[in-house]
């Protein structure tokens, strides 16, 4: 565990032998992970490594068999993805949440609808439609976004990739402490997934720590701090780009080369 006191920080979010079953298949194999503040890490991993389900468990998606889970240094229990919401943690899973028939506006603030000020809000919970077309415009354009400028059109009417803008953007506009992207750009364009990765970079710079999991080794080794990778339910190693090239991190994640540095 070299990396533990890589920054001289203490991660932000942190999981210690994290078992997760499914029947007979072994999704995770005691796992441990760490998060520092302010940085980009990666999950690769080859198919099937538990890149997403080690997501899950530590975003509420999934609860782990056995093994802890701390935020800040404090244990969480997560039994639904609200929970791990209400604590800042704000995921795109790689099966996209978006609601089709609702316009960009309403799935940008799903859950957290805005309401119209006095009782028509607080009492009758109209929601502000307006404000939150404002406010999602505005978001949108903070975050670079070009491709959705009509916050109007519901999301069923949206090319793949923009579907996915507008989920990426909501974890970047709400994620307060920690965001989750699994395989952001996987159906981006070159332009989209450029913007992701604007989007990652903004996030960083704004000191929020990002969980980028990504096939895309250049996309990886561009944006990542460092490189959590999975190998058979298991974490292989955890590298940086500057330690490792991008064939030493293949090579662990086939199992070609063993790195013991995690
Ligand atoms: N809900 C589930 N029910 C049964 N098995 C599951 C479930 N979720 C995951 N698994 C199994 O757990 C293992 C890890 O799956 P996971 O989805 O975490 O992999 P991954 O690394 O995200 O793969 P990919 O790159 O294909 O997205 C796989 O063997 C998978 O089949
Ligand atoms: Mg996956």
């Amino acid at each position: 565990m070299s990396t533990d006191d890589i920054s001289g920080s203490e991660p932000i979010l942190r999981a210690t032998g994290l078992v997760k079953t499914f029947g007979r298949v072994v999704g995770l194999d005691g796992v441990g992970f760490e998060l520092y503040p302010g940085e980009v890490l990666a999950v690769i991993g080859d198919n099937g490594a538990g890149k997403s389900t080690l997501i899950k468990c530590l975003t509420g998606a999934e609860v782990p068999d056995e093994g802890e889970i701390r935020l800040e240094g404090r244990r969480v229990h997560f039994k639904r993805p609200q929970d791990a919401r209400a604590h800042g943690i704000e995921t795109v899973y790689q099966t996209l949440a978006v609601s089709p028939a609702l316009d960009v506006a309403a799935n940008l603030f799903l859950g957290r609808e805005l309401r119209k000020p006095g009782p028509l809000g607080t009492v009758l919970r109209v929601v502000d439609r307006q404000r939150m077309r404002q406010r999602a415009k505005e978001e949108l354009t903070k975050l670079g976004i070009s491709t959705l400028q009509d916050v109007t059109v519901p999301v069923e009417n949206l090319s793949g990739g923009q579907r996915q803008a507008v989920a990426v953007a909501r974890a970047a506009a709400f994620g307060s402490k920690v965001v989750v992207l699994d395989e952001p750009t996987a159906a981006l364009g070159v332009r989209e997934s450029g913007q992701v990765l604007d989007m990652i970079a903004g996030l960083r710079d704004r000191g929020v720590p990002v969980i980028l999991i990504s096939h895309d080794m250049p996309q990886v080794f561009e944006v990542a701090d460092r490189i959590h990778i999975q190998r058979l339910g298991k974490r292989a190693a955890t590298i940086t780009p500057r330690t490792h090239s991008m064939t030493d991190a293949v090579a662990i994640m086939t199992g070609a080369a063993q790195d013991g540095a995690h």
